[in-house]
């Protein structure tokens, strides 16, 4: 089989990771009371409101405006069109849709562009474990985020997750590519189409007699909502490479975080709720991501749709079983539980096993050219499932992607 290339593997990585943004839904269970500090942001101040209040007061009424006028199909046809981040808006979009997005594409002044070139270093060299540890740490917890489940399950997305993943992975590509940010990147187009998504989640799900029945909020994809998905992608990568101790220069480390904070303020989450450092991170998300993880039978089903999917589309070595395995790793034992995800007693074991002398070997700790022939047979089979597992939905992700605002929920 042919190696994949470092760009396959990243764009594997957004795809992976996409799974865990776009698994978002409603908790089962109460969220925690909001104590964290503006101070620990990258805005350093704020009102410290509860973001579970919050949502998008600029881009909510304005999407919502243009679904009840009725001019989604138009504005998603023309912004087809509209690809890089440098590129003119095309011509006939709506005067007060063009205004928002004039403004929203702008990065914030504290976006560093040395830090964002380091952070593609970082990606072009760990690809395998974010590709890895987005597809089964975030994407399969985002099944797990009750809020998010739910919002996934019930919108029109929830009916085609296939589809739901290609569109969801062009962000998790996006954000590793070497231009990301800069005008021939794609990155900035990329969230600013997914904000107005959102928005138009916002104004639709209220209306889903489904979504209302189960959901414990009026309006979908809070601010909180949106640092809870947050936390299930950068926070919890760099928590499982630092708990496999790869090395990781501490620029490379600051500058990965540099690019999810843009990425969470191009998304539309206000700068105070934006943590400005890895240990403001973690303090965060043991607060708002942590006590929220809880089974519902909505990411039972998504996980479930998941873990088939990797069969349906490869049909070789990444089984269902491959896949949950792989989950039942990285996610533990509890929540592979909630999800119903079954024990593999082959796979479980040789994954636990293999692990910790797969890294030792990438990083150079341990060497195996002197090895026996059948461990180093192994090593490679190993290496080969991981960067399968990695490359998931890669096809999907290789034709032009539009994310597109919705204009209608799952239909019933
Ligand atoms: C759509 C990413 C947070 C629910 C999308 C899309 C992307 C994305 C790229 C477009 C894909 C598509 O149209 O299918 C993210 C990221 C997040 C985040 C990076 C946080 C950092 C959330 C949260 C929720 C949520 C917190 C719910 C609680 C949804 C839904 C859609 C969507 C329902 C539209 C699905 C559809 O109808 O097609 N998101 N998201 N997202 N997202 Fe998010």
């Amino acid at each position: 089989m042919e190696s994949p290339s470092r760009r396959n593997v990243l764009m594997a990585g957004g795809a992976l990771g996409a799974l865990g943004a776009l698994t978002a839904a409603a908790p089962a269970q109460a969220s925690s009371l909001w104590t964290w500090s503006p101070k620990g942001s990258v805005a350093g101040a704020g009102e410290g409101a509860d973001p579970k209040w919050v949502w998008d007061e600029v881009a909510d009424p304005l999407v919502a405006s243009l679904i009840d006028r009725g001019d989604v199909p138009k504005v998603n046809d023309l912004l087809k069109t509209w690809t890089k981040n440098g590129q003119a808006l095309p011509a006939g979009l709506p005067a007060d849709l063009r205004d928002f997005i004039e403004e929203a594409r702008k990065l914030p002044s504290w976006a560093d562009h040395g830090k964002l070139a380091t952070a593609f270093e970082f990606n072009q060299k760990r690809g395998l474990y974010l590709g890895v540890t987005y597809g089964f740490a975030s994407g399969m917890m985002s099944t797990a985020i009750p809020k998010e489940a739910r919002a996934v399950y019930y919108s029109k997305g929830g009916a085609d997750m296939k589809d739901r993943i290609t569109k969801t992975a062009k962000l998790g590509y996006d954000i590793g590519t070497e231009k990301a940010f800069e005008p021939d990147g794609e990155m900035i187009v990329t969230c600013v189409k997914t904000r107005l998504a959102h928005a138009g989640v916002r104004h639709l799900l209220p209306q889903s007699p489904a979504w209302t029945k189960v959901a414990d909020e009026q309006v979908p994809i809070s601010q909180a909502d949106m640092m809870v998905t947050w936390h299930s992608l950068p926070t919890t990568v760099m928590q499982n490479l630092v708990k496999w101790k790869v090395p990781i220069p501490a620029a490379e480390s600051t500058a990965f975080l540099h690019s999810w904070q843009v990425t969470a303020h191009m998304l539309g989450i206000l700068d105070e709720y934006i943590p400005n450092s890895w240990d403001e991170a973690n303090a965060q998300a043991k607060q708002v991501l942590t006590p929220i993880l809880a089974p519902t039978p909505e990411g039972i089903k998504l996980a479930d749709i998941l873990l088939n999917l990797g069969s349906v589309i490869d049909g070789g070595i990444l089984t269902k079983g491959v896949l949950g395995a792989l989950t039942r790793f990285l996610l533990g034992d509890e929540i592979a539980g909630w999800l119903k995800i079954q024990r593999e007693p082959v796979w479980d074991t040789l994954i636990t096993t293999l692990w910790p002398p797969f890294i030792a070997v990438r990083e150079g700790i341990l060497d195996l050219t002197k090895a026996p022939k059948e461990l180093r047979e192994i090593y490679w089979a190993f290496d080969e499932i991981l960067r399968q597992a990695a490359l998931f939905f890669l096809s999907e992700a290789q034709y032009p992607i539009s994310i597109q605002i919705p204009t209608t929920n799952r239909p019933a």
